[in-house]
């Protein structure tokens, strides 16, 4: 019998997907991949069971993700088109990566996916798996499947009994894990139409928000969070508490239309109120320990490096060396950063770092100060000499 591992997130396609595959003749095996969506993972496995997978995996694998993905695209400062902290895009290498681990341990031949064929994520999760085993093979049926639309499929999965609650149907299409969410989809599709408050899910509304600022202290070592408030973390919950904090503030929304890597350009919400918390204050205590020209040169690296993981090449070897780089620039990122949340705000108040660059007598106007202003003479001449 052929075996095939499928990405299952519980929802109507991979429900669906279960019951198509069963239909042709496999023998299906259901992976529920836990990155922090926080949903019951034991009706989402009872459901698999039930439409007709023969076994089922599910894994807790939000440590890996924070630990592994998260925090490396931090620390290279990735954003994709300067506004998108790549939550989902990171999650899917790490799926891809288990799916292959799940289907050589149980000897099948083939893994499967529901994504469509307009989006990113079947890259992340292809490109991906094929790297780690070239010889795999990758079923992806919703881009070939007979159902045309959605209401087609729900007819299929309610002739088939499959049990998927379809009743309260969101116009949306929504990913969530730990490090955020994104929403497109319905109105939205409209770039021109403001979206509705009913999308947020991780925010509070900006007017609901604290009419006084909350201020939280994050300290770094070599670049990784570790404290909040003076309090240490595991990464996991250091990101929860940091999503609760910066949710409570409106922290995080994103409104962008972003080009996909198959040409099409999509209007997305983001709702990420940890990474905004994090890239704001990393940032920060970069600019107070780094030199200027690594300031500088780290942004072309950062963009690639947000490049290669939405493309879905975070397995290739330049993105290796990027985070060699980055774990080289990040030598003297240890330190404290105190931000100011307000009303979807996210602004620095203070830093300090043993490793700051900052020297006062240099900066100040005051009487500590040991600037030899006349060496500035002959220094801007020679500056501007090239070009008179
Ligand atoms: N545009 C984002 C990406 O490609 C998110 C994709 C999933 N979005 C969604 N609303 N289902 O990484």
């Amino acid at each position: 019998m052929k075996k095939i591992v499928l990405a299952y997130s519980g929802g109507l396609d991979t429900s669906c997907l279960i019951k198509w595959f069963e239909e042709k003749g496999y023998d299906v095996i259901a992976f529920i991949a836990d990155v922090g969506q926080g949903e019951d993972f034991t009706s989402i496995k009872k459901r698999a069971l039930a439409t007709g997978a023969s076994k089922v995996y599910c894994l807790n694998l939000q440590k890996e993700f924070v630990t592994d993905y998260v925090f490396p695209a931090l620390k290279a400062g990735a954003l994709y088109e300067e506004k998108y902290n790549l939550a989902c895009a990171l999650s899917r290498p790490l799926i891809a990566k288990h799916l292959v681990d799940i289907a050589h341990k149980e000897k099948a031949h083939a893994i499967a996916h529901g994504c469509t064929g307009k989006g990113n994520d079947q890259v992340r999760f292809e490109v991906t798996a094929r790297l780690i085993d070239p010889k795999i093979e990758i079923i992806a049926p919703v881009r070939f499947w007979e159902f045309k639309t959605r209401d087609e499929e729900i007819e299929y999965a309610k002739s088939k009994k499959i049990p998927v609650s379809v009743t309260k149907k969101s116009p949306y299409s929504i990913d969530v894990n730990l490090y955020g969410r994104a929403i497109e989809c319905g109105v939205l599709e409209d770039p021109w139409q403001e979206p509705p408050e009913d999308i947020y899910a991780l925010t509070e509304n900006p007017i609901k928000a604290p009419n006084k600022p909350t201020y939280v202290t994050i300290d770094f070592v070599k670049g990784i969070p570790q404290k909040i408030d003076g309090k240490a973390y595991a990464p996991v919950t250091l990101i929860q508490k940091l999503n609760q904090i910066g949710g409570k503030n409106s922290v995080g929304r994103v409104d962008m239309v972003e080009n996909r890597l198959v040409g099409i350009k999509s209007r997305e919400i983001y709702e990420n109120p940890a990474g905004t918390i994090l890239y704001a204050a990393l940032h920060e205590l970069e600019c107070l320990v780094l030199d200027r020209e690594t300031m500088r040169y780290k942004q072309a690296a950062a963009q690639k490096y947000a490049e290669l993981t939405y493309n879905g090449l975070w397995c290739i070897p330049l993105k290796t060396q990027l985070d060699s780089y980055f774990n080289t620039v990040h030598k003297n990122t240890t330190g404290t950063v105190r931000l100011k949340l307000f009303k979807g705000n996210c602004t620095v108040a203070g830093r300090k770092s043993k490793y700051s660059r900052y020297k006062e007598e240099m900066a100040t106007y005051g009487e500590k100060d040991i600037f030899d202003q006349k060496q500035s003479e002959g220094f801007v001449k020679l500056w501007g000499m090239p070009f008179a």
